[in-house]
């Protein structure tokens, strides 16, 4: 087999070095020492197997083998080495590794394979406040005004903090995504849900991605005494986020079994124990298998918000950040790798649709694009306990490699 499991295994646990929190999970901040360390990694064992790498205006790495034509058509593969703080050793690096490990497998073997890999900049999220930054600045459904607007935990702007790793503005409009220069893209993923790993299989093919929107919402109520303001005087800007935050529960609930609403981030001001708090600042992330659903918990969502703002006379502003539509993946792309995944013995994948976000969301609409889901222990993500086997991601790059070698 030429995809080596070994080998990959090794690439995990040397990214898994990379960060931060040494002894507590993954914290890889897009540009930040840690990040530009595993990135170093996957560059340097693409040049050793005969591939050259260029990083493009939106802070992308690519990865080529060097003796293709530079014009040929190729397959795109890839994923993202940043991580949320404390997150796992797995997600986006499985899909770099993969990718990767596909590049060295074809040098072993003497073929020049039509594949790029890619290594997404600022996927998810955390580190600017907005996710999947490198695919939209590369596919343009960001310009670099808007990524100059965005600024990490230093202060500094995207293009400030990528500078040094070769992000820049002046060239972002002339070095957009060429789709006629792709044949299509394929991302390999671990699951992120319990839906394999239960099942006991360990790859399944997916076929859509859930829409999103994000909103900040500010709740304005009036600091008092803790002691002296009876209950009914308050105007307790906190309390109404609390209604709100369980009323986006019961929501989801109502809207559709894969609905789903998170509040992940909380202030209050001014946050002392003996005053009453005139101010909530939280975050909403909302997310549905159709846009529909979307819409829907859209609309119930802001009605809590301004039922529990009337209730308790506060001031409400729901600010959008994010608005992402349902994605579907590409279905003869999906037979492929289904006919690729034949070809192994390996039995017809599952079809699955992704609730967590993908660079392969923002790519759909430009490539045809499939996924690969590899199984995730007890579906855990996003958390220092992430875990997939290694012959399960073995699997999924055995996979890509059939599949791309082939054309
Ligand atoms: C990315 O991890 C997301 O939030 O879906
Ligand atoms: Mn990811
Ligand atoms: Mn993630």
């Amino acid at each position: 087999m030429p995809v080596a499991a070994d080998r990959l295994a090794r690439d995990i646990a040397r990214i898994a070095r990379c960060t931060h929190s040494p002894g507590g999970g993954a914290s890889r901040p897009t540009f930040s020492p840690a990040w530009r360390e595993a990135c170093d990694h996957v560059v340097a064992e693409a040049i050793a197997a005969g591939c050259r790498t260029w990083t493009d205006a939106a802070g992308n790495i690519h990865l080529r083998p060097a003796a293709l034509d530079p014009a040929a058509r190729v397959w795109l593969s890839g994923s993202h080495l940043d991580s949320v703080p404390h997150g796992g050793d797995f997600d986006g690096v499985v899909g770099v590794v993969a990718a990767l490990e596909c590049l060295r497998a074809a040098h072993d073997e003497g073929r020049a394979i039509p594949l790029e890999a890619i290594i997404f900049a600022e996927e998810e999220g955390t580190t600017f406040g907005l996710g999947m930054l490198g695919s939209r600045g590369w596919a343009g459904t960001l310009d670099a005004a808007a990524l100059a607007g965005l600024r990490n935990a230093a202060g500094d702007t995207y293009w400030e903090a990528g500078a040094p790793h070769g992000a820049q503005a002046t060239r972002l409009a002339t070095e957009r995504l060429t789709p006629a220069r792709y044949l299509g893209f394929l991302e390999a993923h671990i699951e992120q849900g319990p839906g394999l790993w239960a099942a006991g299989t360990p790859l399944a093919v997916v076929t859509g991605i859930a829409g999103r929107r994000q909103y900040a919402v500010t709740l304005g109520g009036a600091a008092n005494h803790a002691g002296s303001t009876s209950m009914q005087d308050r105007r307790d800007a906190l309390a109404g986020a609390a209604e709100t935050i369980v009323a986006a529960e019961t929501i989801a609930g109502r809207v559709g079994p894969r609905v789903v609403a998170t509040v992940g981030r909380i202030e209050v001001q001014p946050g002392a124990v003996n005053v009453i708090p005139a101010l909530a600042r939280f975050t909403i992330d909302l997310r549905a298998p159709t846009d529909a659903e979307v819409a829907a918990a859209d609309g119930l969502l802001r009605e809590a918000v301004m039922a529990a703002a009337t209730r308790r006379r506060l001031e409400a502003e729901i600010e959008e950040t994010e608005r992402l539509p349902a994605v579907a993946l590409d279905a003869p792309l999906a037979a492929r790798v289904q006919q690729a995944a034949g070809r192994l013995g390996i039995a017809t994948l599952p079809e699955t649709v992704s609730g967590a976000l993908h660079d392969a969301a923002i790519l759909a609409p430009f490539v045809p694009t499939v996924m690969l889901f590899v199984a995730s222990r007890d579906g855990i993500s996003h958390n220092p306990r992430e875990f997939s086997r290694d012959d399960d991601v073995a699997a999924a790059a055995a996979v890509l490699y059939e599949t791309v070698r082939n054309t």
